[in-house]
């Protein structure tokens, strides 16, 4: 039995991943990018995907907010929901990664136990974090979509920095400091190329 189905069979396949490798010429993995609304996960996620195709790589954003327009449109952001969001978004990002391709999975994930499930799912080293490290005050004045207004105002309960928890990562493989004078998003992106070129993601 698995979860709540009985009689189903793993089916194996004559290609396989270190094939699909060979042909992008890069190894797939995650890159799990976690932080405040407004903390600039998006923007990194973006830049980063730029940048990795330019340099004739195959990336893939999976973004929170958009995903949350179609497979999980079905989740709020109550804690359970927020979990299930994590866990399908972790899931689809393994079969990205199984694919070969630098997955860039990009959700606020403000659970610790969520986030150690979904590094869980891959080979040690596949799960990167990338934690965007921006203070609230900052997250809060940038307020880009001013959901921070409606939430201090009442409007929306339950948002995360405000009336929802969110638990900073304790050893996130990379650490993105809001810091001025301000890094480009640009900038930021470089550095987890950086350390994919390092640990040979790139090859
Ligand atoms: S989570 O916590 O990982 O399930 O959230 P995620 O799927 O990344 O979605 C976050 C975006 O949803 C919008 N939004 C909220 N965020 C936090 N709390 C509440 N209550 C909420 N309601 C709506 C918000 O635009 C988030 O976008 P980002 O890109 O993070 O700013």
């Amino acid at each position: 039995t698995v979860g709540n189905s009985t009689n189903i069979h793993w089916h194996g396949c004559t290609v396989e991943k270190i094939d699909r490798q060979k042909l992008l010429d890069q190894k797939g993995c995650v890159i799990w990018i976690t932080g405040l609304s407004g903390s600039g996960k998006s923007t990194m996620a973006c830049a980063l995907n730029r940048i990795l195709h330019q340099r004739g790589k195959l990336s893939y954003v999976l973004d929170g907010d958009n995903i949350r327009h179609g497979l999980n449109r079905d989740l709020s952001f109550r804690a359970e929901d927020r979990a299930e969001n994590i866990r399908r978004v972790g899931e689809v990002a393994k079969l990205f990664a199984d694919a070969g391709i630098i997955c860039i999975a990009s959700l606020i994930s403000p659970y610790r136990r969520d986030r150690e499930a979904c590094r869980a799912l891959l080979p040690p080293g596949d799960f990167i974090e990338v934690f965007m490290d921006a203070p609230l005050q900052v997250c809060e004045a940038r307020d880009p979509k001013g959901l921070y207004k409606l939430a201090r105002a009442g409007k929306i309960t339950g948002f995360t920095g405000i009336d929802d928890p969110y638990e900073t990562p304790l050893n996130s493989e990379i650490v993105l400091r809001h810091e001025e004078p301000c890094v480009s998003p640009s900038e930021m992106a470089e550095k987890v190329v950086l350390y994919l070129e390092e640990k040979g993601y790139l090859q």
